[in-house]
């Protein structure tokens, strides 16, 4: 069986349902449930019994290392992180505690358990962590993607904190020999998106009427992949990875937010018409950037399609279709996950912006 830590967050709950979807080994999923954590995400899930859920923090070394002796997975991979920048820059506190404290002590917890196995179990066993493509930094409109050796700058204490996460990893295989795998993905976007994120908040905000709040002037550009391609990439990883080796992942899609706002707006238009006739396009607004905003990323990701022949499958029409279809189709979910925290968030985050 697998470990999955953050389960049941935006891309480990699509990763575990198309998982299973795709084999039958069982999946423990540890999660926190935070705000951004949701039970609902899985509920396709609530009598398989091939996926058991924990409730815990992955800093809580007890629980961890019973879960390992309880279970022995063959691999683990971890997702849990907070995954924020506008919360990171309101309070990084939770950024340290799980993204720096938590990956330690679970790769504490991983290395007693994984110094334990025999020979064989320890050979093949891996440990799998998602990280992002923030940990470079910024790029200029002409600078090359990122490849696996562009040094890292990371900016924001969402990204520092990552980035201290990557180098834990790196320095568990280097020193430990634990069978590490990094995968530094682009933005992800497509169903179970927090609508705290650029893409579902477009949504969720035009089809309710409300401001879409461009920060700065709508021009930094992100490089988007669907999240079922991402979920491809880390399984292919998984499967066939060099071990200690680091993996970039991303769409080839490199877009400026402004487009990506345009597009959302085009789609609604089509497919839920504004009742007075005029495009979503209308309830833009420009409001004060983000300190430290990142202007550019973008992923060179020669090294997973040369060595493990992976490629995404879905375009950026294709995937923003589906997901704003998604939207539409489960805006009982949207408005399950808009509670009391999530409008103070709201209001936190874009009072006084202008
Ligand atoms: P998310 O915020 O939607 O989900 C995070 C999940 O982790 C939640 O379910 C939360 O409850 C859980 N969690 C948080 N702290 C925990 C703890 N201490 N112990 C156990 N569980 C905890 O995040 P996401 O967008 O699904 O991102 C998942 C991972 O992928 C993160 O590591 C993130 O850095 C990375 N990543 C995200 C993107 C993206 O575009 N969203 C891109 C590249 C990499
Ligand atoms: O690049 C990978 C990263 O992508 C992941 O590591 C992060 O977990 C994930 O949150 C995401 O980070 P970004 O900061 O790029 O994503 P976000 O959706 O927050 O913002 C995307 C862009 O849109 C960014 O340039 C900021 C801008 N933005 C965002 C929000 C929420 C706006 O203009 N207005 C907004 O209201």
């Amino acid at each position: 069986m697998i470990l999955v830590t953050g389960g049941a967050g935006f891309i480990g709950s699509n990763f575990v349902m198309n998982w299973l979807a795709q084999s039958d080994e069982t999946t423990i999923n540890l999660d926190l449930l935070t705000y951004a954590g949701n039970l609902q995400n899985l509920s396709s899930l609530s009598s398989d019994q091939r996926h058991i859920f924990v409730h815990g923090n992955i800093a809580d070394s007890t629980l961890v290392n019973g879960l390992l002796t309880q279970h022995q997975p063959r691999a683990i991979i971890n997702f849990a992180a907070e995954s924020h920048v506008d919360r990171s820059i309101h309070g990084p506190e939770d950024f340290i505690q799980t993204n720096i404290i938590g990956t330690f002590r679970l790769l504490e917890a991983v290395r007693a358990y994984w110094n334990g196995l025999n020979e064989g179990a320890k050979k093949g066993f891996r440990f799998l962590h998602v990280s992002t493509d923030e940990v470079y930094g910024s790029l200029s409109k002409t600078e090359p993607a990122f490849s696996e050796t562009h040094q890292y700058e990371p900016n924001s204490p969402y990204s520092a904190s990552k980035a201290a996460s990557d180098h834990l990893v790196r320095a568990y295989h280097h020193t430990y020999g634990l069978p590490t795998l990094t995968t530094n993905c682009s933005n992800n976007y497509g169903p179970y998106h927090f609508p705290e994120k650029l893409i579902p908040l477009m949504i969720v905000n035009a089809l309710a009427g409300k401001p879409l709040p461009v920060y700065g002037d709508g021009q930094q550009i992100r490089d988007w992949l669907y999240v079922k391609d991402h979920c491809s990439a880390i399984r292919r990883v998984l499967a066939d990875g060099r071990v200690g080796e680091v993996y970039n992942v991303g769409g080839c899609n490199e877009k400026p937010n402004i487009e990506i706002v345009h597009t959302i707006c085009g789609l609604l238009d089509e497919l839920r018409p504004r009742s007075d006739g005029s495009s979503y396009r209308e309830q833009v607004t420009y409001v004060t950037d983000r300190p430290g905003h990142d202007r550019r990323y973008a992923i060179d990701a020669g090294k997973i399609a040369s060595e493990l022949g992976w490629k995404p499958d879905e375009t950026f029409e294709t995937g923003i279709r589906k997901t704003v279809q998604w939207y539409l189709d489960n805006q009982s979910w949207v408005s399950n996950v808009q509670s009391g925290s999530y409008r103070s968030w709201v209001e936190k985050n874009y009072q006084g912006r202008g």
